[in-house]
């Protein structure tokens, strides 16, 4: 089972996007078992798949407080097959103050997947924040993909991510022995000097990690999310959904 945990702290570089179409891909095209996790309180992992994640009683927020709740209850269905998700809504902030008390708290998520079968990948969507959320789905995976939007200020953001994960990985050693980071993704690309040559400086820093495909803008990628739906859905054919594709290509390919 590939455990994988899609990081970035800055905002908007296109995380979750590529979480729940590039899970979409596995389990409709690859037809693996795949089940994704939200770990941000946006709750638009769900909410991109269409699923109305307000009234959902059971979340990753009650899946990791409440040790005696079953796992089972806490992962849903999706309308795609093979594809199932752990949500979570706004009520996730709670966490907070629900695990400000509780011993190894950045250990919660990793111990309640240890009871989890049947399913060949793991996808984890965290927030635009290194705290709690991302902590936990740090140790709770093994690979870390950064998605990368091309701007200025996104190598600085690199950096603290490499640094992030080598403290974590000492810090939990030996429980986090075979955290890496995988791929860096470049997202939002456009024709430009500036954007070329900060995918340079990417590749030059970080070498064959750097993902052969680009993500650049898909106004279809947008589109599908505002119907509930993943791109293999709303438009198989459009830009988006070969640039996603490529991409879920090489991750499938890395193991
Ligand atoms: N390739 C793309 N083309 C066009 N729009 C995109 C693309 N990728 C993402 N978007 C849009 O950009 C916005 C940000 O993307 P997304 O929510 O995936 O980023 P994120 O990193 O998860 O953000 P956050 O840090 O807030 O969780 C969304 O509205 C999404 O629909
Ligand atoms: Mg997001």
């Amino acid at each position: 089972m590939r455990k994988i945990a899609f990081v970035n702290e800055k905002g908007g570089t296109g995380k979750t996007t590529l979480v729940v179409n590039v899970g979409s891909y596995l389990a409709l095209k690859k037809k693996k078992q795949v089940l994704l996790i939200d770990l941000d309180p946006q709750g638009q992992v769900g909410k991109s798949l269409g699923i109305n994640v307000r009234e959902q009683p059971v979340t990753i927020l009650e899946l990791m407080t409440k040790p005696d709740l079953p796992l089972k209850e806490a992962i849903l269905p999706t309308k795609i097959e093979n594809l199932k998700i752990i949500a979570a809504n706004k009520n996730l902030a709670d966490f907070f103050i629900t695990a400000a008390t509780l011993p190894d708290r950045n250990l919660l998520l990793r111990n309640r997947l240890k009871e989890l079968r049947g399913f060949d990948y793991v996808i984890i969507d965290s927030p635009p924040s290194m705290g709690l959320f991302t902590l936990n789905a740090l140790v709770a995976c093994d690979e870390v993909i950064v998605p990368v939007a091309l701007t200025y200020l996104s190598l600085d953001g690199c950096a603290e991510i490499v640094e992030t994960v080598d403290l974590v990985r000492s810090r939990l050693s030996p429980l986090t022995d075979n955290l890496q980071i995988s791929m860096f993704v470049a997202t939002f690309w456009r024709n430009t000097l500036l954007a070329e040559a900060i995918h340079g400086k990417l590749k030059e820093h970080f070498k064959e990690r750097v993902a052969k495909t680009v993500i650049g803008y898909s106004v279809k990628i947008d589109e599908a999310q505002s119907h509930g739906q993943t791109i293999w859905e709303f438009d198989p054919a459009s830009k988006g959904a070969l640039m996603i594709g490529s991409l879920a290509e090489e991750i499938y390919r890395k193991k």
